[in-house]
């Protein structure tokens, strides 16, 4: 990320990096895997994901980040995009790691694509949700975003909240993700064994090269330097992704939106989960 004069704000250990500081798009992020699928779009600061038979594609962000608001505008793979997915996702990395996922299941002509969240804390997942959307995402951008601070994690859709994750850390200790930076990524990839009504259908190969495009990316978030979380670890008032928080209205869009459109949560799968994980309560807002 460019860090000229412009794009820093508060102290200069604490950097707030705005989406028009973004430079070229390989300062800011790396070629995590199938560099050759990844086609820039320097004059939108965008990107375009490909899948081909040889390979799909993957870039991670230079910087990480501990809390923040991440956005994306994402168009999604039109036509047949059966047994494809496609994320927008942070991540830290080793055996306790956080991560935060959009993960985007891709279906034949003209029927519905699915999307997929999950939220890791010190290497616990298995917290899946799944919904339709309430358009069609290949027809246009929509913006997906997240804003995850001391309080909690929330993914929004063109600025619906769809789903949020509280910091109950002082009822369950080392379930909230508060200690390690995470990059965000993007990616591509073939997920016929389990994507498109589970598996049945698997990609059809002669529908490829399949193509996801992101654009905008915005990051105002608290950058992680030199690997010393200390400062980004405080709550500091002053990032305004701090003081987000999920007002009435905020919470009725959310009600409305999952309640037509989520079919499944991991909080009511009797056969995974007998007994309901002890974050659902708090969490089903
Ligand atoms: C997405 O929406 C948020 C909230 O309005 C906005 O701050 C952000 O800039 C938007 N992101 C993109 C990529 O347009
Ligand atoms: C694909 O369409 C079918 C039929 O409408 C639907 O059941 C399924 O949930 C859709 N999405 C995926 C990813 O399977």
């Amino acid at each position: 990320m460019r860090t000229g004069s412009k794009c820093l704000l508060g102290s200069s250990i604490v950097l707030v990096l705005l989406g028009s500081c973004f430079g070229a798009f390989y300062e800011d992020f790396s070629a995590d895997w199938g560099g050759e699928n990844i086609l820039l779009n320097e004059g939108v600061n965008g990107v375009d994901l490909r899948l081909t038979t040889n390979t799909g594609a993957r870039f991670a962000s230079r910087n990480s980040y501990l809390f923040g608001a991440f956005s994306v505008n994402m168009k999604l793979i039109a036509g047949n995009s059966a047994g494809t997915a496609c994320s927008f996702y942070l991540t830290s990395y080793g055996d306790s790691h956080d991560e935060i996922d959009f993960e985007f299941l891709g279906n034949v002509s003209g029927q519905p694509y699915v999307l997929h969240t999950n939220v890791f804390g010190h290497g616990k997942g298995e917290r899946e949700q799944r919904m339709f959307l309430w358009f069609d995402p290949t027809a246009d951008f929509h913006n997906y975003s997240v804003i995850w601070n001391h309080r909690h994690v929330t993914w929004y859709v063109d600025n619906t909240p769809i789903r949020v994750f509280r910091n109950l850390e002082s009822k369950y200790p080392n379930t909230y993700l508060n200690t390690e930076a995470q990059v965000v990524s993007g990616s591509i990839f073939d997920a016929s064994t389990w994507a498109t009504r589970g598996g049945l259908i698997p990609i059809d190969w002669n529908s490829a090269p399949f193509i996801v495009k992101f654009r905008d990316f915005s990051f105002n978030a608290c950058h992680v330097v030199n690997n010393d979380v200390t400062n980004c670890k405080k709550q500091n008032a002053r990032n305004w992704w701090e003081a987000k928080n999920l007002d009435r209205a905020s919470i009725a869009r959310m009600r409305s939106v999952t309640k037509k459109y989520r079919f499944y949560d991991y909080c009511t799968d009797k056969v995974r989960n007998p007994t309901p994980p002890a974050e659902c309560r708090y969490n089903n807002l």
